[in-house]
C-alpha cells in the first residue's frame, strides 16, 4: 500500500495504475463503515485508491474543523491490515486548493435543505472537494456510504452533470449492535449521550414498520419519528424528513421510494441517520 503525501507524487503514482480504479474519498478517522467501502471497491475494481483529507471548505465557522479527529497513523495501519488499498492519497490543503483557487461547485436546490439548512455552504464544500478529487484521481467508480444520504444525492447529481464517466456506488450504513449508525463523530459522545444515541435508529425503525404496514402519508411517518425522539430526554430534534431520495423534495404521499431521515443533537454533538423506504 503506497501512501502519497503530495500532489506531485500522487499524479505520478496515478499514471502507473492500470485497469479500473475504484476510489473511496474520506476525511479519515476511519471506522468499519469506511473499511466496508474500501473492501467493496477492491472486489469491483482492478485498483483501489483512498483519500484522507479533512476538507476545510465543508465546515462552517462554528463547526468542528479544528477538533475533527485526525488519527492518521492509526488510519493507515487499519487500512494496511484490514482493507489494503493500492494507494492512499493524503494531500495537503495547498494540493487541493492551490493559491488562487476560486472555483466552487454548487448543486442547485439540493444543498440548502435538510442538513444544508443548518449547515450553510456545507454541500458546496463537499461538491467542490469531490469534484476536485475526481479530477485528480480520475476514478471509474467512487464509493459513498448511505449514512450521509443527502451527500449521496448531491454527489450523484453532481457526477451525472459533470463526471458522467464516474459510476457512483452507494453502500449500506454499518451499525453498532444497538442500531447506532457508525460515524467518526460518535467518539464525541459522552457515555449517557452514547446510551441515548440509538434513538435515531428507533425512530427510523418505527417509520419502517409503519411503512411496511401500509402507511403512505409522509406527515404521519414524520410525526411517528418525531414522537420517538421527543420521548428521549437528552435528545433535541433538529429535523425529520420523508423526501424523494434523488431530488430531496419533501413528499406528501410516498409512491415508490422515499428517504426517511433525521438530525438530532445530543449535547454538543449533532447526529444524522436515514433509511430508504421502498416496496
Ligand atoms: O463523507 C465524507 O467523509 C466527506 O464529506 C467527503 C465525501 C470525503 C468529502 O470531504
Amino acid at each position: 500500500m503506497k501512501v502519497l503525501n503530495t500532489l506531485e507524487d500522487w499524479l505520478s503514482a496515478r499514471d502507473q495504475l492500470r485497469g479500473t480504479l475504484g476510489f473511496v474519498p474520506t476525511m479519515g478517522a476511519l471506522h468499519p463503515g469506511h473499511l466496508s467501502l474500501v473492501r467493496r471497491a477492491m472486489v469491483e475494481n482492478d485498483r483501489v485508491a483512498v483519500s484522507i483529507f479533512v476538507n476545510p471548505t465543508q465546515f462552517g465557522p462554528g463547526e468542528d474543523f479544528k477538533r475533527y479527529p485526525r488519527p492518521l497513523q492509526a488510519d493507515l495501519h487499519q487500512l494496511a491490515v484490514r482493507a489494503p488499498a493500492d494507494v492512499v492519497f493524503v494531500p495537503r490543503v495547498e494540493d487541493i486548493y492551490p493559491p488562487g483557487f476560486a472555483s466552487r461547485v454548487r448543486v442547485e436546490g439540493m444543498g440548502d435543505v435538510l442538513e444544508g439548512a443548518s449547515r450553510p455552504g456545507h454541500f458546496e464544500g463537499v461538491a467542490t472537494v469531490v469534484a476536485r478529487l475526481f479530477t485528480l484521481v480520475r476514478p471509474d467508480r467512487a464509493y459513498f456510504g448511505q449514512k450521509d444520504g443527502q451527500q449521496v444525492a448531491v454527489i450523484r447529481r453532481m457526477a451525472a452533470d459533470l463526471f458522467p464517466q464516474v459510476e457512483i456506488v452507494t453502500c449500506p450504513t454499518l451499525r453498532e449492535k444497538d442500531g447506532l449508525a457508525m460515524s467518526s463523530r460518535n467518539q464525541y459522545l459522552k457515555p449517557d449521550e452514547l446510551h441515548a444515541a440509538p434513538v435515531l435508529f428507533r425512530a427510523l425503525e418505527l417509520a419502517r414498520t409503519a411503512f411496511a404496514s401500509g402507511q403512505r402519508e409522509a406527515q404521519v411517518l414524520r410525526q411517528r419519528m418525531q414522537h420517538v425522539v421527543e420521548a428521549e430526554p437528552l435528545a433535541r430534534l433538529d429535523y425529520v424528513s420523508v423526501a424523494d431520495p434523488d431530488t430531496l423534495a419533501e413528499l406528501d404521499v410516498v409512491e415508490g421510494r422515499a428517504m426517511a431521515s433525521l438530525a438530532v443533537r445530543l449535547g454538543t454533538t449533532r447526529l444524522i441517520d436515514n433509511i430508504l423506504l421502498e416496496d
